[in-house]
């Protein structure tokens, strides 16, 4: 059994208007929004965080969002930075997203930076990790993903590692149906694991929580939750509708 407490992630990604937003928060808090058992966090486009967070208010669901800017304010056109969204009670921050990696050229070296500004500004960071499917077929699945690791966490103290919060999401698993079978999973968490015991020791890698994502739904959530290294899941598809992600947190839940 796992000290660390299982937390599901919607990542809405680009869907939703404010009131399809608005509409799906209420039935999500409605189903999980008194339990304590998981942690439950939503990440709307940027349009609706306000409005969901006045929904969300006095639930225990919390409030993320999908990217921000790495500086605090200043002259960057169309960006959002981490004062702002804490401004608005967002607690977590989806950051190196691979979709953001490979449409929108962010590196390593640029999600490092957006990692330590949203922890200055007490957001908790969800740092998406993953190998393509041409960086699995050649085997280089686990230094892919330790590259990930150690560039977006270089320069973190050991203080804030532990509100670090890690998704492994292979990038050939996004969106497309095919979930990486549960060994594949856990080889990479337990992995992932180890590069955090050598680089903030047994007690902070021990508490921080690595989320699988990638085609994670209701009928495959138990096996891979039930996992020892998989702390919970970052979910795209099965979170726009509140039945389904109603349903993984109530899978999570259940692993004792
Ligand atoms: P998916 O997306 O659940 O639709 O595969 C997961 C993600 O990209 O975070």
């Amino acid at each position: 059994m796992s000290s660390r407490k299982k937390l599901i992630a919607g990542n809405w990604k680009m869907n939703k208007t404010s009131a399809d937003a608005l509409a799906l928060v209420a039935d999500i808090v409605t189903a999980v929004g008194r339990q304590t058992d998981v942690e439950v966090v939503v990440c709307p486009p940027f349009t609706s965080l306000e409005k969901v967070a006045a929904e969300l208010e006095g639930s225990t669901v919390k409030l993320g969002a999908q990217n921000m800017h790495q500086e605090a304010s200043g002259a960057f056109t169309g960006e959002i930075s981490a004062p702002m969204l804490r401004a608005i009670f967002a607690t977590h921050v989806i950051l190196g997203h691979s979709e953001r990696r490979a449409y929108f050229g962010e590196t390593d070296a640029l999600v490092n930076k957006k990692v330590i500004s949203a922890l200055k500004n007490q957001l908790r960071p969800i740092l998406c990790v993953g190998e393509t499917l041409a960086e699995r077929e050649a085997g280089s699945t686990l230094k892919v993903v330790q590259t990930q690791v150690e560039a977006g966490l270089e320069g973190v103290s050991k203080e804030l590692a532990a509100s670090v919060v890690i998704a492994y999401e292979p990038v050939w698993a996004i969106g497309t149906g095919k979930v990486a079978t549960t060994e594949q999973a856990q080889e990479v968490h337990a992995f992932i694991r180890g590069l955090l015991v050598k680089l903030f020791g047994d007690t902070v890698a021990t508490k921080v929580r690595i989320l699988y994502g990638g085609s994670m739904k209701p009928s495959n959530a138990p096996e891979l939750l039930a996992q020892k290294d998989i702390d919970g899941g970052l979910i795209g598809g099965a979170s726009l509708e509140a039945r389904s992600f109603v349903e993984l947190v109530t899978a999570a839940a259940a692993i004792k």
